[in-house]
């Protein structure tokens, strides 16, 4: 027993996770926690991430609550009451851990409840759920209260894990839960921002689920300032805004910040007035948040008042196919223009390479983050000669961490996450980025 009055009930949680990115989990869980504050245990950052039970031990049911209010990865927390690999384990370790008077409240006289059943890689018949439930011995589980399916005042949860392949699952599981839900994570997030529905929408807009996970990374939170410098049809803006941060980004791209290029709707013939980054905030609520969007050039910081301080910087930075980089320029010897020409001129686009985009952006970050903000962007890596050594890197920047999504077998993209840890003495530093 802890020596708490409820034994180790309130410090004992169990998170489960979306059966999606994987490799994005500890990071956004890490990133979160800091955001709150919450420490977490040593060494939590090894747990398997082919598990989707994660288990932990916090102050307070508040600190599960806080992590599940922000994270796209976590589909739901349980303040945990007894786990083990077989249902009688599962009992004893809730008659050893859990005093009765303490799950009293939520299933006793005086309480309306009902109880859950979750099976993760093995589907159950609705039989077999009803029948766990009516094993659950009532000398361990005081259910006296009301059960009520429609309205329940709490819901407790038996959750069954059947092991990381559904093709091999076991007859029985391998894992036994048994707690009383809190509270869900942030899934739904991804039906509200769905690109769909999006007003303004271009051929690289970030999908919502990693466009939230970005923002989480990068700590967005109320009345701090974020700034995309490739900021496209803002879809970053959008999920930084809606974690209350104030948003602002640059784009080279005149035609498509003016909406003036081809839609991305096959249906879509012409783009209709009011597809901007405002509306797309707008259509959330978010329009308080929006500071402007400039048509600029991300190679030249030379724009900014030396005093621009921002809290997080994230990007997708152009780096495909559809969406190749182009800075301002000129391949002719002498770009001076005479006095006629200067009216209404086009300046010229050169190629952008990709690795000056990421020693640009990197500068960028050095400079004009302040200590401890971040910078979160992604990186394309040709995956057979991928080494973490290939990450762009500056003495001016931590490397906080490092997430896969593999794109095909061949090629990936990093979710690069990095933070400011000293002042920028040097203005400019040359890296070593080889990319795809
Ligand atoms: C991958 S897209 C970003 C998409 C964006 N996240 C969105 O929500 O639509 C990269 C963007 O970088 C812009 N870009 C390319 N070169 C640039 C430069 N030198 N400076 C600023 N923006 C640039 C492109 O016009 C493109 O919109």
């Amino acid at each position: 027993m802890s020596g708490s009055p409820c034994g180790r009930l309130g410090k004992r949680f169990l998170f489960q996770f979306a059966n999606e990115h994987l490799d994005f989990r500890v990071a956004e869980f890490s990133a979160i926690a800091d955001l709150f504050g919450i420490k977490l245990e040593s060494g939590w950052q090894s747990k398997n991430i082919k598990d989707p039970f994660w288990e932990f031990q916090l102050s307070s049911s508040t600190d599960a609550e806080k992590l599940a209010s922000r994270s796209m990865l976590v589909k739901s927390a349980l303040e945990l009451w007894g786990k083990g690999a077989t249902y009688p384990e599962m009992y004893e370790d809730v008659r050893q851990n859990t005093a009765k008077h303490c799950m009293i409240p939520f299933c006793g006289n005086g309480a309306s409840f009902k109880i859950k059943v979750d099976t993760y890689n093995k589907k159950q018949t609705q039989e077999y759920k009803v029948q766990r439930i009516n094993d659950l011995p009532l000398d361990v589980f005081p259910l006296e209260g009301k059960i009520d399916l429609k309205n329940a005042d709490h819901i407790l949860q038996i959750c069954e894990n059947y092991g990381e392949d559904h093709n091999t699952a076991p007859d029985t599981p391998c894992m036994v839960y048994f707690g009383r839900w809190l509270v869900d994570g942030q899934r739904e997030k991804i039906k509200t921002y769905n690109l769909k529905e999006r007003l303004f929408l271009g051929h690289t807009s970030m999908d919502p689920c990693l466009s939230l996970l970005m923002a989480n990374m990068g700590k967005c939170c109320k009345n701090t300032l974020v700034f995309d410098p490739f900021v496209g049809t803002g879809s970053l803006l959008v999920s930084a805004a809606q974690c209350g941060s104030y948003v602002m980004g640059t784009d080279i791209d005149y035609i498509l910040l003016h909406a003036q290029g081809k839609p991305s709707r096959a249906k879509q013939k012409k783009r209709s007035k009011d597809e901007s980054i405002r509306n797309n905030l707008l259509q959330y609520g978010l329009q308080q948040f929006y500071i402007d969007a400039l048509v600029a050039d991300a190679s030249k910081s030379s724009l900014w008042d030396s005093r621009l301080q921002v809290d997080a910087i994230i990007t997708d930075p152009p780096y495909g196919v559809r969406e190749g980089a182009k800075k301002l320029g000129s391949e002719k010897n002498d770009p001076s223009l005479t006095e006629e020409d200067k009216d209404g001129h086009v300046p010229q686009k050169i190629d952008y390479h990709l690795s000056d985009v990421f020693r640009d952006l990197l500068n960028f970050a050095a400079r004009f983050l302040r200590i401890e903000g971040r910078l979160v962007y992604w990186l394309p890596v040709y995956s057979p000669e991928y080494c973490e050594e290939n990450i762009p890197r500056h003495p001016c920047l931590q490397l906080v961490s490092n997430c896969e999504q593999k794109l095909n077998s061949r090629i990936s993209r990093r979710l690069i996450t990095m933070e400011k840890c000293h002042e920028c003495q040097v203005r400019l530093i040359t890296l070593c980025f080889s990319g795809v």
